[in-house]
C-alpha cells in the first residue's frame, strides 16, 4: 500500500463546503480552533486530512489542496442529528465540560456514534499507507482508533482531545463509559491539554477494564504514564495545544492590519478603554456572564458609558442544538439591555457581531482592543487568548482570563478569574480598565514570552514525537 505516511483524522475537513441558494458552491475555513491549531501545521508538513465536509447528504471526491490530500467522510441528515448534534454535542460535549448542561443519554445516538465512528475508521483504514502515522482528533471520534488497530495493526495510532477530559464522578456517568475507555486505548498514544486529564483517563482504565496503569504524576509534555494493552504499551501524556505564533505575530505588524485597527476604534466612537470578546457562540464560553459583570459595573457607576465600548464577535455554532439557542437568546437580550439603559443615538455601549470574520479583520480586532475578556466556565484550551497575546507586539492590552481554561495554567500574567464569581469577574474588569501602563506592559512581556515560545509547532512536535517514528521505519 503506498498510501500517505501522515494522516489527520477529525470530524470535519479543514474547509466547510457552503453552498448557496443559487445553487453555487464554495470551500471556507472550518470553525474552532481544532482547523485554527492544525491546518496551518499540517499545510506545512503535507499528509492526508479525513473528516466530514461540514453538509449532510452530499458525496464529494477526495481533492488535493496546496499539497494536501482531502478525503471527505459523508454524513447523513440523520447521522448529523444524531452523531454530531446529538451524542458528540448534546451528550459529550456537556458531560466533558463539567456538565454545565445536562448531557442527554440516548442509545440511539451512541448506536450512530458508533456507525460513524466506524465509517471514518474505514475511510482511514482504505487511505492509510503501509506503517503511516495516523493521528485522530478529539471527542467526536473517540472509537476510531480501536475500530481502526483492529483492521490496520501495522499503523501507528495517536490520539488527541481538544476538549477538557472530565473528573471520574462525572465521566462514571456515562452508559458506554467502558467501551469509550477501550476505543481509545487503541491508540499508542493518548494525549490530552492538561496531566489531570491524563491521570483521570489512567484512573478510569483501572477501574472500569482492570487494567494496571502507571500512577506517577503525569508531567506537561514529559514522563507520560503508560498501560499495557494485550501486549501494547499505550501511553498516557499532557501536550497543551497553542498557535501559529510566528505567523499571528507577523499578520498583526502589517501596516493594514494596524490602520484598520484605528478604523475600528474610530468605528466604535473613540470610547477610552475598547474590550473584546471574540468566541464560537457556545454556552460554556461565558458570553453572557461577562456582559453581566459589564451591565452591573456601568449601573453601578464604576465605569462610565462614554468611556467603554464592548465589541463581541461570535460565530454560529451548532445552532439545532436547544442548549445554543438559548444562549444566544439570554446574550441577545442582555446585549439589547445594555444598549437599551446606556446607549446614546450612534454609540451603542456592546457590538454584536453573530459571525465569523477572516484572519487580518480579526488581528486588527485584536490590536484594537484594551481588554480582552476571555471567561469560559470551562475551555480546555482556548486558543482566542493565546491569539490575543501574540498579536500584542506593541506589548499593550490586558488580558482578562477564566481559570477554567487550560490556557490559564500557561498565561499567569493574565488577570485570572473565577467566572462563576460574578464580583471577581467584575473586579477583573476594572482592575484591568484602570491598571498603570507600566504594569500593563510587564503582564503582556510574560504573556508574549509564553506564547512566543510555545507555538503549535512545539505542541505537535512534542506529541509525535512521544507517538514515537512511523511504524514502518
Ligand atoms: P473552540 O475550539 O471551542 O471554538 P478556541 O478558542 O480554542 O475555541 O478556538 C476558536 C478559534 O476560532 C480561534 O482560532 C478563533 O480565532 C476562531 N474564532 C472564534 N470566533 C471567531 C469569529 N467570530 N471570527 C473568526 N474567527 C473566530
Ligand atoms: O475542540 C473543539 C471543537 O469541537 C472542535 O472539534 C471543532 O473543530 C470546533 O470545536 C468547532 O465545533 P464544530 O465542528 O462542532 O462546529
Amino acid at each position: 500500500m503506498n498510501g500517505p505516511d501522515f494522516v489527520v483524522v477529525a470530524n470535519r475537513l479543514p474547509v466547510d463546503l457552503v453552498r448557496s441558494a443559487d445553487g453555487t458552491q464554495k470551500w471556507t475555513q472550518s470553525p474552532g480552533g481544532l482547523v485554527s491549531a492544525l491546518e496551518p501545521y499540517l499545510r506545512a508538513r503535507q499528509g492526508a486530512w479525513i473528516g466530514w465536509p461540514g453538509v449532510p447528504d452530499v458525496e464529494v471526491d477526495a481533492f488535493e489542496e496546496d499539497g494536501m490530500l482531502l478525503q471527505p467522510v459523508p454524513l447523513t441528515s440523520a447521522d448529523v442529528r444524531e452523531y454530531y448534534e446529538g451524542f458528540s454535542n448534546a451528550t459529550l460535549w456537556p458531560l466533558y465540560h463539567d456538565v454545565v448542561q445536562r448531557p442527554v443519554f440516548d442509545r440511539a445516538w451512541w448506536d450512530s456514534y458508533v456507525r460513524v465512528n466506524q465509517r471514518f475508521a474505514d475511510q482511514t483504514a482504505k487511505v492509510a499507507g503501509h506503517g503511516a502515522t495516523v493521528w485522530i482528533q478529539d471527542y467526536q471520534l473517540q472509537l476510531v482508533p480501536s475500530m481502526l488497530r483492529e483492521m490496520r495493526p501495522d499503523l501507528r495510532i495517536g490520539f488527541f482531545l481538544h476538549i477538557p477530559f472530565p473528573p471520574v464522578e462525572l465521566f462514571m456517568q456515562m452508559p458506554w463509559r467502558a467501551e469509550i475507555v477501550r476505543g481509545l486505548l487503541g491508540a499508542d498514544l493518548v494525549g490530552f491539554h492538561r496531566p489531570g486529564g491524563a491521570q483521570n483517563f489512567l484512573w478510569l482504565a483501572r477501574q472500569l477494564l482492570n487494567l494496571d496503569p502507571t500512577k506517577a504524576a503525569v508531567g506537561v509534555r514529559s514522563r507520560p504514564g503508560w498501560v499495557l494493552v494485550d501486549d501494547r504499551v499505550v501511553r498516557v501524556g499532557a501536550f497543551p495545544i497553542s498557535i501559529d505564533s510566528a505567523g499571528l505575530d507577523t499578520l498583526s505588524r502589517r501596516p493594514h492590519v494596524g490602520r484598520r485597527a484605528t478604523e475600528v476604534r474610530e468605528s466604535l466612537g473613540h470610547p477610552k478603554v475598547v474590550m473584546l470578546g471574540v468566541d464560537r457562540l457556545d454556552y460554556t464560553k461565558g458570553i453572557d456572564l461577562r456582559l453581566h459583570a459589564l451591565h452591573e459595573l456601568l449601573q453601578e457607576g464604576r465605569v462610565a458609558p462614554d468611556d467603554v465600548a464592548f465589541l463581541q464577535l461570535a460565530t454560529p455554532s451548532r445552532e439545532r442544538v436547544e442548549h445554543y439557542q438559548e444562549m444566544r437568546a439570554d446574550i441577545e437580550r442582555i446585549v439589547s439591555r445594555i444598549n437599551g439603559e446606556f446607549g446614546r443615538v450612534g454609540r451603542p455601549i456592546v457590538h454584536y457581531l453573530h459571525q465569523s470574520v477572516n484572519r487580518q479583520e480579526l488581528a486588527a480586532f485584536f490590536r484594537a482592543a484594551d481588554i480582552m475578556v476571555v471567561t469560559p466556565l470551562r475551555d480546555g484550551m482556548n486558543l482566542v487568548c493565546k491569539e490575543y497575546v501574540a498579536c500584542r507586539h506593541d506589548q499593550r492590552g490586558s488580558l482578562v482570563l477564566s481559570e477554567f481554561a487550560g490556557a490559564a495554567a500557561e498565561l499567569t500574567s493574565a488577570f485570572l478569574v473565577n467566572p462563576h464569581d460574578l464580583d471577581g469577574v467584575k473586579g477583573a474588569l476594572h482592575a484591568a480598565i484602570t491598571l498603570d501602563e507600566a504594569e500593563s506592559r510587564r503582564r503582556m512581556r510574560a504573556l508574549r514570552r509564553q506564547v512566543l515560545t510555545h507555538d503549535v509547532d512545539r505542541w505537535a512536535r512534542s506529541f509525535l514525537e512521544a507517538l514515537g517514528p512511523p511504524a514502518h521505519s
